[in-house]
């Protein structure tokens, strides 16, 4: 009695068996393809995140040549010729600060000391109760930021310290750092990128001038 309905069940249980293994088997052959594809797609999937990682690069290069440019730190980092409209941006000198062997014209402390500040022709030397400051090279060269890391950059702007040092010496006026150090991280990690992309101009920037030593410089 046992037998035939034993029999009968092995018939189903086998059925069940095959179609459970061909439906695992169609499983494990879709994931095998899962995979297969997966690898397949990888290298491009590397080529798309440089170009994205590319891409993004040149957009914050780009959103700091637009900071860079439209705050102005052109006016008094970058050369000028003296042109119909006033001093204009020389294009192949952009932002490498005053000249080095640049003389300065004779200085007329007694307009300081009546309270007026002079700058040169070019904007990029200025006299005050300071003394004598020259905008400094913000290009890509090492006379400029060229070897300076972002947390260097940052420390200048916010701090107002040369080379982004905190031991070093307070940046004199006319380098509006307290205004500009309310600008957001993003802002001026955009900025450090334009500047570090800049072309590299060789220029190194002279000291400034302490006030007593102009005060000599008149006597002479
Ligand atoms: C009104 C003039 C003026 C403007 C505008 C100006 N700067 Fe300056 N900047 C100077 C002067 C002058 C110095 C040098 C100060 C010194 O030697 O203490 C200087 C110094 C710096 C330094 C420090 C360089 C070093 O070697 O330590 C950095 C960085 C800098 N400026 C960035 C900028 C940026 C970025 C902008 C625009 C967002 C800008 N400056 C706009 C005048 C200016």
């Amino acid at each position: 009695m046992s037998g035939p309905s034993n029999l009968r069940i092995a018939p189903d249980l086998l059925r069940f068996s095959l179609s459970s293994l061909i439906v695992f088997s169609f499983l494990l052959t879709g994931c095998k393809e899962k995979e297969y594809s997966e690898i397949s797609a990888a290298p491009g999937e590397i080529e798309l995140q440089e170009a994205n990682a590319d891409q993004a690069q040149k957009d914050l290069v780009k959103r700091g040549e637009y900071l860079i440019t439209s705050i102005g730190c052109a006016d008094c980092h970058s050369p000028k010729k003296m042109g119909e409209r006033g001093p204009e941006e020389d294009p192949e000198l952009k932002l490498s600060g005053y000249r080095q062997g640049n003389e300065l014209p004779p200085i007329d402390q007694n307009a300081v000391e009546k309270g007026w500040i002079l700058f040169t022709g070019d904007l990029t030397a200025s006299v005050g109760p300071w003394g004598v400051s020259f905008a400094a090279n913000l290009t890509s060269d090492e006379t400029g930021i060229g070897n300076w890391t972002y947390e260097q950059f940052e420390t200048a702007i916010r701090q107002g310290k040369y080379k982004g040092m905190k031991n070093n010496r307070d940046l004199l006026p006319p380098m509006p750092w307290p205004s500009y150090g309310l600008l957001s991280d993003d802002d001026l990690k955009a900025m450090f990128a334009y500047l570090k992309s800049t072309k590299p101009i060789k220029n190194a920037v002279p000291a400034p001038i302490p006030p007593d030593k102009i005060a000599r410089m008149k006597k002479q």
